[in-house]
């Protein structure tokens, strides 16, 4: 149910895993929008309107189900944009949270995306150059956000340590490693009182990260992006280069 023409070998692709809704919808926008085949992974691929869906090849895929992951259709051409996006919210204190939702997390952020990058990187025709949207909850001091904020520690972690294998592989793949901080992104924060006004556009931010990849030479960057708290420039995107040593947690 997608009207895209198929790809031709050698150009440029766009996958983007949790492109349905939120940052991740943006990248895939634009690589739309710039003329690049664009596959959108999710679970509500199938009930996006019709004109949500306009030019994207849509692959149905759940990260918290390992059958959906091993039955997800991976076949991708080449060379590979690959965002790793799909996520979801936690704000609970330890004690509080169940089996179930370490599981659907963990899952969700961690183990589903890595069942799924292993079949993608082992079929992959051509270079991947893999986009890692992890947060600066992976380094910041939070409260009762511990299973979020480690996982989200873990991602860009496992995306950093990926870089030599990739690079053995096929000298042309690359890593960009992405903290966001605050995104106006309502459903990501379901049930907290947020003042969207504060928070970076996830357009904006979706064509910085889009021209930071497109622009990288070197096998591997990261970058911090995160929103200015100066009055009346509240929730502009303030970019910076590198990793962050975790804040004391007191
Ligand atoms: N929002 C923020 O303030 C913020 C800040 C820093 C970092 N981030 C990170 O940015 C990423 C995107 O967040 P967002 O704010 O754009 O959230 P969002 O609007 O809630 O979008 C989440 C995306 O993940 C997909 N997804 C959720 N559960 C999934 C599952 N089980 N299987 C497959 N896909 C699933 C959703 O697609 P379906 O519902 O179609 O499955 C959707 O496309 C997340 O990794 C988040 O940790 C967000």
């Amino acid at each position: 149910m997608n009207a895209v023409t198929p790809p031709s070998p050698n150009a440029p692709v766009a996958a983007v895993i949790g492109g349905t809704r939120g940052l991740g919808r943006q990248l895939a926008v634009q690589a739309r929008d710039a003329g690049l085949d664009t596959y959108v992974y999710g679970r509500s691929v199938h009930t996006m309107a019709p004109a949500d869906a306009r030019g994207f090849v849509l692959r149905e895929l759940d990260l918290s189900d390992p059958a959906s992951v091993d039955a997800a259709d991976v076949d991708l051409p080449g060379p590979l944009h690959l965002f790793w996006v799909a996520g979801a919210f936690l704000k609970k204190p330890l004690v509080h949270t169940t089996d179930a939702e370490i599981e659907g997390l963990t899952s969700l952020l961690l183990t589903g995306p890595l069942r799924l990058l292993r079949r993608i990187l082992a079929t992959a025709p051509a270079s991947v150059h893999l986009v890692t949207i992890a947060s600066s909850s992976g380094w910041r001091r939070r409260e009762n956000e511990s299973l979020y904020c480690a996982l989200k520690a873990a991602q860009a972690h496992v995306s950093r340590s990926l870089v030599p294998e990739l690079v053995a592989a096929d000298p042309a793949n690359r890593v960009t490693v992405i903290n966001p901080g605050g995104l106006a992104v309502p459903d990501f924060h379901t049930g907290l009182e947020i003042d969207y006004g504060t928070m970076m556009d996830p357009a904006e931010v979706a064509g910085i990260i889009w021209r930071a990849a497109a622009e990288q030479s070197a096998p591997f960057q990261e970058l911090q992006i995160l929103r200015s708290r100066e009055p009346g420039a509240e929730g502009t995107p303030i970019v910076s280069h590198g990793p962050r040593v975790p804040e004391p947690p007191l």
